[in-house]
């Protein structure tokens, strides 16, 4: 089974420590209010802010002294995410069909890391979980390419900032998630036998609720996006205003939560055992929700008349 049994649970450990740490900040956020969120912006309590803030989240939080706005970047860089995340993944993609359809090899790098993690030796892989991971690569890539559009030529960003280290995180993200796919792959290398594209159940489901997370969250985005345009289309105004409309009539942040669809989607394509994958939904989840919680506060904080039955990630639960 991929990415359980004798697979030392090293990514897997990685990606639960990770959603560990963003658990973690969500409950030290919601049980020490005062003491978190009444920082001046300085010490240790601002670092904690401004590592977990990002955008208009950060915006109304204390002064900032003048050394931590050096370590701001604009958040409109996020678009450098995607860049990464198409081109990395872009390659990892070529890469695999040729080592699954064309009778090429992983690269060395890629078997080394399967060595290190034990992925070796599974004598249980099947030609179906080849073709599972193949499509999971080519989800992220395609979200990936939607994401970049998007930053390109439908959000309209104002002047939020990100942390450096925010930054960074972004960016190293995109490579180890393109990476943790490519080491779902089952490593009794095909060598040139004919790639069976096995269509399954859970293929099925987990492409259509893909699809159907992915234009709810593009169209969240447009929302987000219209309310800073005319009718005309013209950009006249960087204000952050109430979206209505979609998802949002039931959450603040439906975008975040199509994300977790979207991850859970992929857990699905890969036929919902893959142990590894979950722990990269849960990474995906709590970071989403600490997101959430910190606008939805940013919403009933702002606007006075914000509708009340409105839940901040999941709808009529969170
Ligand atoms: N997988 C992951 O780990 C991960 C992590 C982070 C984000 N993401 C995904 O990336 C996407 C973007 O995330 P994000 O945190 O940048 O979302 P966001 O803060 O809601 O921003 C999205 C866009 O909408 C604008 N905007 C936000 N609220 C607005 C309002 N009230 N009025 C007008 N414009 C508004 C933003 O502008 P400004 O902020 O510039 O003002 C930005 O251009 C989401 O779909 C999210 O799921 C994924």
């Amino acid at each position: 089974m991929a990415g359980s049994g004798a697979m030392p649970a090293v990514l897997g450990a990685a990606w639960s420590l990770l959603a560990a740490a963003f658990l973690a900040a969500l409950v030290l956020l919601r049980r020490a209010p005062a003491w978190l969120t009444g920082g001046s912006g300085g010490g240790l309590c601002g670092l904690f802010q401004d590592l977990i803030r990002y955008g208009k989240t950060k915006g109304g939080y204390g002064q900032h002294p003048a050394w931590l706005r050096l370590l701001q970047v604009p958040k409109r860089w996020f678009t450098h995410f995607y860049v990464v995340s198409v081109l990395w993944n872009g390659f990892l993609l070529i890469w695999l069909f040729q080592a699954e359809f064309l009778g090429g090899s992983l690269p060395s790098w890629i078997q080394h890391m399967h060595h290190a993690l034990g992925r070796d030796s599974q004598s249980e892989d099947t030609d179906i979980q080849h073709f599972s991971v193949f499509m999971v690569l080519l989800l992220l890539w395609l979200h990936s390419c939607r994401r970049l559009a998007e930053c390109l030529w439908t959000s309209v960003f104002s002047n939020g900032v990100i942390h450096i280290v925010q930054y960074c995180f972004g960016l190293a993200y995109y490579i180890a998630i393109g990476s943790t796919v490519l080491c779902q792959v089952p490593t009794n290398v095909r060598k040139g036998k004919e790639f069976p594209v096995q269509i399954c159940w859970y293929h099925i489901i987990g492409v259509t609720m893909y699809i159907w997370a992915s234009l709810h969250q593009h169209r969240c985005l447009v929302i987000l996006a219209n309310l800073r345009k005319s009718k005309s289309g013209k950009v006249v105004s960087l204000n952050h205003s109430v979206p209505f409309g979609d998802w949002f009539e039931r959450v603040s942040c439906p975008h975040y939560f199509a994300e977790v669809l979207i991850y859970v989607s992929m857990s699905i394509t890969l036929g919902l055992h893959n142990v590894t994958w979950w722990c990269v939904v849960m990474y995906v989840l709590f970071n989403q929700a600490l997101a959430a919680v910190l606008c939805h506060e940013f919403y009933q904080k702002n606007f006075s008349s914000y509708p009340k039955h409105r839940k901040a990630f999941i709808p009529f639960v969170f």
